[in-house]
């Protein structure tokens, strides 16, 4: 039974511009050194043909959102980027109030690169802050230092946005508990709306898998996320999503189409898309080729894979439930072209054992469920799933090293 699908989801795009300064050893998106100058013009002229070659497939829908996501988007110089978003209003409709991130990495921030993109219409802005820690920093290959990363802040604040997010990172090589708390503290002192706090995870395929660094001990990091929890509550930033902390109405709108099971086009070298055909009752998952070169040559190249009615439950919450207030029950039929009787009665099992809300009107983890999601998910995997699928989030809104 897939007929149910009667309207498609919000849609938002994801941009990837994919080279950086630098390959960080801890990093498995599809990021590139370039030799030389990257290609700047001539990738935002694929892109804009990417777009276009996708359109048909979009014909009426307004964008909510836009993502520009690296890579280190920061190394594009203004010009270019106003050349991409000046192509993308002029193809499809953006909402008047659409939400506009770009990714900046602190060591290629620059003022007049920041005033540009503001002017481009980028009205948030995403720093790669990861430590305030000289050390640490050091220690993860980062190419900026501490000063360079609160210049970045005020950088974009010069620059006029007001809507700004720090990515930040814990467990990190040799952090001590004090250490880790202090880092937090140091981003809260900037007074962002918006956090990203990622436990440092050793991925597959990068330096840090070859040649792992000694990392804290669980309990240590159990403590300093705990610890870190209330520090972030008492200083007014909410927990709406696994690793997303924000000031009231600061929560990314685009990162939330995403949990929330919407739709995305997804533009660039390596970049993933998911679109709802209601008339075909399909659901595709869309994947553009990983090298920056192989893009360039044929940028209209996709591969489309339907998502088969059994795969949508596990996508669905793998997605739904990173968010700490769940969503509606209803929703799952309306995204997914399924009867919600299709997750009875796994849902009740996890109910009854405290691992999901006791409200049959929400699918939403109780704080042991986020604590033990894979668990959760694991009783949604269709037969024959590999449990590994699990640690790789399908709808990651950027291109990862194991695509
Ligand atoms: C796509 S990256 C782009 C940010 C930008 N390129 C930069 O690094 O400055 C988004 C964020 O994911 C987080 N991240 C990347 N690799 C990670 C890993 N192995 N473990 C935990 N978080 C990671 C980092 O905080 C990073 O800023
Ligand atoms: S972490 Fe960011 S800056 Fe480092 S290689 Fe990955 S995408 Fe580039």
């Amino acid at each position: 039974m897939n007929a149910a699908l009667t309207q498609p989801p919000p849609l938002a795009l994801y941009v990837h511009l994919p080279w950086c300064v630098r390959k960080c050893p801890y990093c498995d998106f599809n990021s590139h050194q370039p030799r030389g100058e990257a290609p700047f013009a001539a990738y935002v002229e694929a892109l804009l043909h990417d777009l276009e070659a996708q359109l048909p497939d979009i014909w009426g829908r307004r964008l909510e959102s836009v993502f520009i996501g690296g890579g280190t988007p920061s190394l594009f110089p203004p010009e270019a980027l106003d050349t991409l978003l000046s192509g993308l209003r002029a193809r499809l409709p953006l909402r008047p109030d659409g939400e506009v991130t770009l990714e900046a990495n602190p060591g290629t921030a620059d003022r007049a690169y920041f005033r540009g993109y503001r002017e481009a219409g980028v009205n948030r802005l995403s720093l790669g802050i990861q430590s305030f820690d000289d050390t640490m920093l050091a220690r993860l290959g980062r190419i900026h230092g501490a000063a360079e990363a609160r210049s970045a802040v005020e950088h974009a604040r010069a620059a006029g946005f007001e809507a700004i997010n720090l990515d930040l990172m814990f467990g990190l090589p040799g952090q001590t508990l004090a250490a880790g708390l202090a880092d937090l503290e140091a981003a809260i002192a900037q007074d962002p709306g918006h956090i990203s706090w990622y436990q440092l995870t050793l991925e597959p395929n990068t330096y840090f898998a070859a040649r792992p660094p000694e990392l804290p001990e669980d309990t240590l990091v159990e403590e300093l996320f705990a610890r870190g929890q209330s520090q972030l509550a008492a200083a007014g930033y909410t927990r709406y999503e696994v690793s997303g902390y924000a000031r009231p109405g600061q929560a990314c709108r685009h990162n939330r189409n995403y949990w929330m099971f919407g739709d995305y086009l997804g533009i660039g070298a390596g970049a993933h898309g998911k679109l709802t055909q209601v008339h075909e009752g399909r659901i595709l998952r869309r994947t553009k080729p990983r090298q920056p070169e192989a893009y360039m040559a044929a940028p209209q190249q996709h591969q489309d894979h339907p998502v088969p009615p059994q795969e949508r439950p596990f996508e669905f919450l793998l997605n739904a439930l990173r968010l700490v207030d769940g969503v509606p029950a209803a929703s799952f039929e309306a995204r997914c072209g399924l009867p919600l009787a299709r997750l009875e009665p796994a849902l009740s099992a996890l109910r009854d054992e405290g691992l999901l809300v006791a409200d049959a009107q929400r699918l939403q983890a109780t704080d042991k469920g986020l604590a033990f999601l894979n668990d959760v998910l694991e009783r949604f995997l269709p037969e024959r799933t590999p449990r590994d699928a699990i640690a790789t989030p399908i709808a990651w809104p950027a291109s990862r090293e194991e695509d």
